[in-house]
């Protein structure tokens, strides 16, 4: 089938490509394939089991309206949709590395955020510098990497472990959400959350991939309440 480059740009952190194959759009960074479009269940996923854990069974009444939520990396911004998709959310911060993929998505080349929802902000930064200075969150959501133990980016090794999750911690209003996204299961991970939230808990989820079947995992850490 083939392939459309549809925009290109290199920047501190590296080169990043948005491509087309057929009605597929992928996003590559570094010349390494980041996601697609084909499978993107498990990006929503993230998002939704935060939500469930704050609303209960009633997105509007069950549980916190006006949720605030973060969202560490931007993808194709198919959390921040499914966040977006909840009259829950009352805002929505997506902290993203590359500035191509921001102006990107302002320019309307990720179809998952065609809207400019007002609940929306999309700030380019690092995760590891923009969440330890915010205070009061409902979710801090991480998905910037395949996780701890097979990283895209060498730099965000830091974002598994013990500091930086403590932070994410911090940052959150009590009964508040941590959750990281993870190609593989990682104990390590778990361990690290438990151990800086007072627990976590593991969520497998089973993507079918070209023939190919793979387990991703969520971890979910909720701040105690007062
Ligand atoms: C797998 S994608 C996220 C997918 C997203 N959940 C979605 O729904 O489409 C990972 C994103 O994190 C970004 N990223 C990588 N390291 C980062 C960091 N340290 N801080 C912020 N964003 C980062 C990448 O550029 C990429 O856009």
């Amino acid at each position: 089938m083939d392939r459309i480059e549809i925009a290109r740009a290199r920047d501190a952190h590296g080169e990043l490509t948005l491509a087309l194959r057929g009605d597929v759009l992928e996003l590559v960074v570094d010349g390494v394939f980041a996601m697609d479009s084909a499978q993107t269940s498990t990006e929503r996923e993230l998002a939704r089991v935060a939500l469930d854990l704050l609303t209960g069974t009633d997105p509007v009444t069950g549980g916190r309206g006006g949720l605030q939520v973060l969202v560490g990396g931007l993808g194709l911004g198919c959390t921040a949709r499914t966040l977006l998709d909840s009259p829950a959310v009352g805002a929505v911060e997506v902290v993203e590395l590359h500035p191509a993929l921001v102006d990107w998505a302002h320019q309307g080349l990720l179809p998952e955020l065609p809207d400019a929802d007002p609940r929306l902000t999309l700030t380019v930064g690092d995760v590891l510098d923009v969440v330890p200075r915010r205070t009061g969150l409902d979710a801090v959501l991480l998905d910037v990497d395949n996780g701890p133990d097979f990283l895209v980016h060498t730099g965000n090794a830091a974002v598994y472990g013990s500091p930086f999750l403590a932070a994410a911690c911090a940052a959150l209003a009590p009964g508040g959400v941590l959750a990281v996204w993870s190609a593989d299961r990682s104990p390590t991970l778990q361990r690290t959350l438990e151990a800086v939230a007072g627990g976590c808990s593991e969520v497998l989820l089973e993507v079918t991939r070209a023939a190919r079947t793979f387990t991703y995992a969520l971890y979910l850490a909720v701040r105690p309440a007062r």
